[in-house]
């Protein structure tokens, strides 16, 4: 586990695209693990950047969302694929065919599961999954008390995700609202299989959440913990979210290291 402090979470993010973009550089038909929130939107808008100003081709690449609502169609504003459309998906030249989000239209939900967690095997696995965290913890959907092998399901939703989720009707008008309490998730087993996780999170609100994630005890109670269970998974946090970790000089050694070793040409 690697975990990258930052001033500012601007420079994180920066981190964080530059690696996706030097990943895509190297192998154009990269199968990426997207996840939505607040957070991500930052890397989103720097690979749209990337496409538009450098050419930066999206057409081989292969994604999967981490998770979707159950209920709302495809195109209302408060769905994922609304947002990923917003942010990402229609900046680049990305492929419809090969977007893929987790089913939310039955019947039959829990074979479609399996369906997409089959489609994901077939494009070879995740290489690098995205991730942010919820205040409570959650990593996709997957709210406390996920089991620690889960794979894609339906989930509900906890009263805590529910209020975060809902300053996001506040910004639309009173007929675009939505309470969706149900929703289809990759779970924490389907994540642990990405070959590469990077998470990002930022502000005081996820300090516990990254705090008990990177050095508390690995519990289903808190699904971030789980990552401990992962080889290659990067934090990327600000100094706000790190608040509460005890070892934040240690991480910024072990980065320091790792640098010089790479300049050194020995890693
Ligand atoms: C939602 C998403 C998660 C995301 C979380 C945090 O619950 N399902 O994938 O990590 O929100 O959102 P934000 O980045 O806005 O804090």
């Amino acid at each position: 586990m690697q975990v990258i402090v930052c001033d500012q979470p601007d420079e994180a993010t920066e981190l964080a695209a530059n690696e996706i973009l030097a990943a895509l550089e190297k192998k154009p038909d990269l199968v990426l693990g997207l996840a939505t929130g607040s957070t991500p939107i930052g890397i989103y808008s720097r690979l749209v950047r990337a496409h538009q100003e450098d050419k930066v081709d999206f057409s081989r690449v292969r994604t999967f969302n981490l998770d979707e609502f159950v209920g709302p169609p495809s195109d209302h504003p408060r769905s994922y694929r609304s947002f990923m459309r917003k942010h990402l998906f229609d900046g680049v030249n990305v492929n419809e065919g090969n977007i893929h989000f987790p089913p939310v239209e039955g019947p039959a939900l829990r074979d479609k599961c399996r369906d997409f967690e089959a489609t994901i095997r077939d494009a070879g696995g995740i290489d690098i999954q995205i991730l942010g965290i919820g205040r409570n913890g959650h990593i996709g959907f997957n709210e406390p008390t996920s089991s620690l092998a889960s794979r894609t399901r339906i989930k509900t939703l906890t009263e805590k995700t529910l209020l975060d989720n809902s300053r996001f009707d506040r910004e639309k008008d009173s007929t675009q609202k939505l309470a969706p309490t149900l929703a289809a998730t990759a779970g924490i087993g389907t994540i642990l299989d990405a070959r590469r996780i990077m998470l990002q999170a930022f502000g005081r609100a996820k300090a516990e959440a990254v705090r008990v994630s990177i050095e508390g005890p690995i519990s289903s109670f808190w699904p971030g913990s789980a990552l401990q269970l992962h080889d290659d998974v990067t934090f990327y946090l600000d100094l706000e979210s790190s608040a509460l970790l005890t070892m934040v000089d240690y991480y910024r050694q072990v980065r320091k290291n790792a640098q010089e070793l790479e300049e050194r040409g020995l890693m």
